[in-house]
């Protein structure tokens, strides 16, 4: 069977300007993954459709709470570091506080963990379900203050649509992939 991806409208304004339609890679999202229940594909295909649609990106991947660490999952981007403990790293914060963090430049986020050198500024949205921690979603780029308040919130929406979708499949995300 051939694997006929739903057509994408770009959600990515090709020209120069750095913007991204998050609520259409939301909608892009929910058709991707509306017919498949397996939790692993659909989280590659997450990670797939961000990378493929959002510029100026070295690293993008998930991060799955297991315990007090976070797990790698999957990623698109160079081999990376397999696991943080919680508290530890822009992961590890985002996770314990469980909120976006938003860092213009690594080199001065104290405790930032480099996994590529080439990351120069990054991105951490939570993963929550039912209230707690499940994971978290990393991007991670070569610029200087590549990500703007409108990244964060657009990339918000889109975690939240995945974990409901997710939700449709299983009511218990701890440990999902
Ligand atoms: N920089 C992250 C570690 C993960 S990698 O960037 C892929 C951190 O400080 O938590």
């Amino acid at each position: 069977m051939t694997f006929k991806p739903p057509a994408l409208l770009h959600a990515t304004d090709r020209s120069e300007k750095v913007t991204v339609n998050y609520e259409l890679l939301a909608r892009q999202l929910d058709v991707l993954l509306a017919d498949e229940t397996d939790l692993l594909a659909n989280s590659a295909n997450l990670v797939g459709l961000l990378f493929a649609e959002i510029p100026r990106l070295n690293w993008l991947g998930i991060y799955v709470l297991r315990g007090s660490e976070l797990v790698l999952g999957p990623f698109q981007g160079k081999p990376a570091c397999v696991r943080i403990p919680l508290g530890q790293g822009v992961c590890g914060r985002a996770a314990q506080r469980m909120e976006s963090l938003l860092v213009a430049d690594v080199n001065e986020f104290s405790g930032h963990i480099s996994c590529d050198p080439a990351s120069v500024s990054e991105l951490v949205v939570p993963l929550i379900s039912a209230g707690r921690v499940i994971g978290v979603l990393d991007v991670d780029s070569p610029h200087k203050r590549r990500f703007s308040i409108d990244d964060q919130r657009g990339l918000e929406l889109v975690c939240a649509c995945f974990v409901r979708l997710l939700e449709r499949q299983r009511d218990d995300l701890q440990n999902f992939i």
